[in-house]
């Protein structure tokens, strides 16, 4: 039996104007939600405040798609871990395959700001996916392991870790991975955090899928007891998709109950 709650994490990434995400947050807060599923919504920074206004006492997470690597200083454009703490986020997206690809962001950026997360006490999802490329060399295993070295200089796990598999070819393409690549990838990932922090942890982190997650490729995601949820673009700017994707989440695993 899993204790990982499952989590959807809606990605609007640069869409929305604080004004049209507030009226989205607040649509999408009053759909009945399982118990057993937890929402966060990650709108753009300028929409920070108007989301969190917006989702006061709904019990949906206020989540930021990003954060810089220093704490404080002279880095115009940048927004500092403690700012989004004071803004109400909880939960922040590291890693994106976005700004690994756009911002030639690496390793050792996520690393730092990850870092900055803890100081804060502000809970990482570290999203991690190979392209296509890679897949069909036979490489994502190396990739995949290449990308949790961000996680090595941690003796202990940053508090609230979560994982995403995102594999990039199936990002808004509308093609997501099956549940079986899926169910492959999280297991492996779940290894290498058994093997840094220990079985326990390992058991207890949510790893998350993300890649086209729509109301018709969810149901089969998330009937795997390796998806603990979905990191999610397009479809969770979409209401009644939403809606779908959080009854998917709540039905039962097949063979698995879930607390
Ligand atoms: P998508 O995006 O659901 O539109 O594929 C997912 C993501 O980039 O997080």
């Amino acid at each position: 039996m899993s204790a990982r709650r499952r989590l959807l994490v809606a990605n609007w990434k640069m869409t929305r104007t604080p004004s049209a995400a507030a009226v989205l947050a607040r649509t999408l807060a009053s759909i009945p939600r399982s118990g057993e599923v937890e929402l966060a919504i990650a709108p753009s920074f300028p929409a920070l405040d108007r989301v969190g206004a917006a989702l006061a006492g709904t019990g949906v997470a206020l989540a930021a798609q990003d954060v810089y690597v220093e704490k404080e200083g002279a880095f115009t454009g940048e927004v500092s871990a403690a700012m989004l703490k004071d803004a109400g986020v909880t939960l922040v997206l590291v890693g994106h395959s976005e700004r690994r690809l756009l911002r030639g962001e690496r390793e050792p950026d996520f690393t730092r700001k990850i870092e900055r997360l803890v100081e804060q006490g502000l809970a990482p999802v570290y999203c991690v996916g190979e392209t296509r490329a890679e897949r069909d060399a036979g490489r994502t295993a190396e990739v995949l392991r290449k990308q949790l070295a961000a996680l090595d200089g941690f003796s202990v796990p940053p508090p609230g870790l979560t994982l995403a598999y995102e594999p990039v070819w199936a990002i808004g393409t509308g093609l997501p991975a099956t549940p079986a690549m899926a169910v492959d990838v999280h297991a492996r990932l779940r290894a290498e955090i058994a093997a840094r922090f220990g079985p326990g942890v390992a058991s207890s982190t949510r790893i998350l899928y993300g890649g086209s997650v729509s109301p018709a490729s969810a149901p089969g995601l998330f009937a795997e007891e390796e998806v603990d949820g979905g990191l999610v673009g397009n479809a969770s700017l979409v209401a009644k998709d939403v809606a779908a994707l959080l009854a998917a989440a709540a039905a039962p695993t097949p063979g698995a109950a879930r607390s």
